[in-house]
């Protein structure tokens, strides 16, 4: 089985190394434009095998999409990351460009792959692969929501002291400051987190975690890479072993929690068929109106996608 990585910077080389640590497939190909960068960085990867005991090769190449053919899912991480005081929608323009023409190889080459999107902004990039590649929107996915919870339980195990294992949590919404944890939805080893903390700490716990990626964008001085590598690498695992984890994922939308044609984070079942069901969660009208604010948000950057026509 063959899974293929496009973009070999920090999120994409990151990727590729959970992927082979984990021994999730016998290959990944990592592809990036620029000369020797995907062969560098994957013959270091390859170079741990011996010390992390793994057989998975991992094999870098220079914009030959031809080493890709018949990969069973493609992660795109292509694109430029954020610069402090940046929002990801900034990135719109030079990023679509992108995105559309790395979708364009890859679907050449794997015609009925499936696509996990991690370049951002994240909706709306994920939108872009999935009109460039004509594929079902089952198979088309963008991946922010297991990044974003992943940051709230790790701010909520610090909080409770506790192993961020126990922690589960749901999220919905587009992968931006309007993002929407969930607190209701949120339990630590079956017990309402509610039960666990008190709302002014819980709240500030969701305040940072919609924040989180700018956070990092502030004190690196570009965007994370070691998270969210390793959320679709999780994304990868549960399509390649068909494990059917239930997970946040950006999805295409057509009536689900009142939206139409939006690509949105909602609670999906992730199997070998890609996006196997969106789950549809009773929501309180608070909850209602912060998803619907998220919607509005999304819809305003694919409107603008859809007037840059690419
Ligand atoms: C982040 C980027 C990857 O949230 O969107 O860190």
């Amino acid at each position: 089985m063959k899974v293929t990585v496009v973009g070999a910077g920090n999120v994409g080389a990151t990727c590729a190394n959970v992927i082979a640590q984990k021994e999730l497939v016998n290959e990944v190909i990592l592809v990036d434009i620029k000369e020797g960068t995907a062969e560098g960085k994957s013959l270091d990867i390859w170079q741990t095998s011996g010390i992390n005991n793994y057989d998975t090769r991992v094999k870098g190449v220079t914009n030959d999409y031809t080493s890709t053919a018949n990969s069973e899912v493609v992660v795109i991480t292509s694109g430029l990351p954020r610069k402090p005081g940046m929002s990801r929608d900034d990135l719109i323009s030079t990023n679509a460009e992108i995105v559309k023409s790395v979708t364009e190889n890859v679907i050449k080459h794997s015609p009925d792959t499936i696509l996990i999107v991690v370049s951002n902004p994240l909706d709306v990039m994920t939108y872009c692969a999935y009109i460039n590649s004509k594929l079902p929107s089952t198979k088309v996915m963008g991946m922010a929501g297991i990044l974003d919870t992943a940051r709230y339980r790790a701010f909520l195990a610090d909080a409770l002291n506790c192993s961020p294992k126990d922690i589960q949590a749901m999220l919905l919404g587009g992968h931006g400051d309007t993002m929407v944890p969930l607190p209701r939805y949120t339990t630590v080893s079956g017990i309402p987190v509610t039960e666990l903390i008190d709302n002014s700490k819980l709240n500030a716990i969701v305040d940072r975690t919609k924040k989180g990626g700018g956070e990092l964008v502030a004190l690196m001085g570009t965007s994370a890479w070691y998270a969210p590598g390793a959320a679709a690498a999780q994304m990868v695992e549960s399509i390649v072993k068909d494990q059917k984890r239930i997970f946040p994922v950006c999805a295409w939308l057509n009536g689900e929690y009142g939206q139409k044609e939006i690509y949105l984070g909602v609670p999906v079942v992730l199997g070998k068929n890609g996006i196997e069901k969106i789950i549809e969660l009773k929501l309180n009208n608070d909850e209602m109106k912060l998803l619907n604010d998220s919607a509005k948000a999304v819809k305003e950057v694919m409107d603008v996608l859809d007037k840059l026509n690419k």
